[in-house]
């Protein structure tokens, strides 16, 4: 068994595609478990740069089989886009199977999570708008409509036509805004459906059947673990469990199925949206990471907020998910600084806290508890093995090791897939 659970451990954005994509050259299946296309993960390869939403970033390696599974939210719109898109670039997509349990996102989710947006006036989550809110909302509350009933066209205008009927009234009564044509979405969603029915699978079977064969097996996490509906900084998170425990669920597999957990960490921290951010830098420092990460959204072109490394928030991924290693990413940005900080607890009204703490009013009171480090001013985006980098980057990885007490396998240096040392292998 070599199944890999791969999950951000912070915000998001953390460089996780990029390490699926160079895990998924060994790889036999790469399967998503949750989230949707709010997801947006950039994988480089020579000079070409993909941004991928809803397919498993492993969709650049022909040889694996890509799944989109029952815990995932399916934009058909964007699902065909994305497809074409690749395509066009000459990728062979016809590795993906999408589960007949997954759940699809209409146009009245969209509007919904616009018009809900709007209503938040200052309290405004921040959503990517792409109406993953409102669908995982009707899966829960059991009036969802599953990929299986988008490819039976008879199913699917009975169960949308019904919808339609009670959004338009939450739509126009509750946000006041223009009510939706049932008659167009029916059919374009059918024709969608006709165009989707060739991806079609139980592909729990196919996640199962792989890992009782043994073959390696990446679950791709999207989003982080501070973007989790039960332990992210509620209620500015997402609607899913971007957690590994949220793979057995979102995947059909058992959670004895899961060996290894690699927690993809950023070298420094980011997050897109609101909440309190404890490390967060408003000053030149800030702009500086900002500039060198090109930290602007994948999906929405937002900036992205950044703050220095912290550990609190590492610490309690690596609890949450049970991580067994990580991979530290975007190390490359932190050349050139002085001085480096990294946030070890928080400071809240003259108490230390190491645990992360459930309320956001308390965590807006903390204020970090810094460990400087040296910074190092050479260029480390062609150093091809750990022995390669200079001694302060090599204090900056083992001061995390030692704190976080799991080791750091991969170290990224660089957006492309050559700009990776790996220390360890991850499969076992
Ligand atoms: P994801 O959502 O976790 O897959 O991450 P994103 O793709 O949204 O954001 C990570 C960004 O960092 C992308 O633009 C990547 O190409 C880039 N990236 C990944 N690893 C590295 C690295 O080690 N150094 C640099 N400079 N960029 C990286
Ligand atoms: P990847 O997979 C960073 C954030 C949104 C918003 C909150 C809720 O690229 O790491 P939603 O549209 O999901 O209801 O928005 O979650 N968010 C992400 N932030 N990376 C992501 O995905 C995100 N997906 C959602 O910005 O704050
Ligand atoms: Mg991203």
């Amino acid at each position: 068994m070599s199944t890999v659970v791969i999950v951000g451990s912070q915000w998001g954005d953390e460089g996780k595609g990029k390490v699926i994509d160079y895990l998924a050259s060994e790889a036999d299946v790469v399967v998503r478990g949750q989230g949707g296309n709010n997801a947006g993960h950039t994988v480089v390869v020579g000079d070409q740069k993909y941004a991928l939403h809803l397919i498993p970033s492993g969709i650049l390696n022909k040889d694996a089989l890509n799944v989109i599974g029952n815990g995932v939210v399916l934009d058909p719109e964007g699902f065909l886009k994305e497809i074409q898109g690749l395509e066009d670039k000459g990728i062979d997509t016809s590795t993906i199977k999408i589960s007949e349990r997954a759940h699809v996102v209409f146009p009245y989710h969209k509007e919904i999570d616009r018009l809900a947006e709007e209503a938040r006036g200052k309290e405004k989550i921040g959503t990517t708008v792409k109406g993953i809110g409102p669908t995982y909302m009707d899966k829960v509350e059991r009036s969802g409509i599953r990929v299986c009933d988008l490819v039976n066209p008879d199913l699917l205008r009975s169960k949308l036509t019904a919808q339609i009927e009670q959004k338009n009234k939450i739509i126009t009564a509750i946000y006041g805004g223009q009510a939706l044509d049932a008659e167009g979405i029916i059919k374009t969603y059918t024709a969608y459906g006709e165009q989707i029915k060739k991806f079609v699978a139980d592909t729990s079977v196919m996640v199962y059947d792989a890992v009782k064969a043994n073959k390696k097996v990446l679950l791709e996490g999207a989003q982080g673990t501070l973007l989790d509906i039960d332990f992210g900084t509620y209620p500015y998170v997402t609607s899913s469990h971007p957690i590994s425990g949220g793979f057995a669920i979102g995947s059909g597999i058992g959670p004895n199925c899961i060996e290894e957990v690699l927690g993809i960490t950023k070298a420094y921290t980011t997050r897109v949206g609101k909440g309190p951010f404890v490390t967060e830098l408003f000053d030149e420092t800030g702009d500086k990471i900002r500039v060198q990460g090109h930290e602007f959204g994948t999906t929405t072109g937002r900036p992205r907020r950044c703050g220095w490394l912290d550990l609190v928030i590492v610490n309690y991924a690596a609890r949450i998910n049970g991580m067994t290693c990580m991979s530290l990413m975007l190390l490359d940005v932190l050349t050139g600084f002085e001085t480096l900080k990294i946030c070890t607890g928080y400071n809240y009204k003259g108490e230390v806290l190491k645990h992360f703490p459930a309320d956001l009013t308390k965590l807006a009171d903390c204020t970090p508890i810094y460990h400087e480090l040296a910074g190092w001013q050479e260029d480390i985006t062609n150093c091809e093995s750990y022995d390669d980098l200079p001694k302060q980057a090599k204090a900056y990885i083992e001061f995390i090791e030692e704190e976080v007490g799991i080791p750091v396998k991969i170290v990224s240096v660089g957006p492309k897939r050559s700009q990776t040392i790996i220390r360890e292998s991850i499969y076992r």
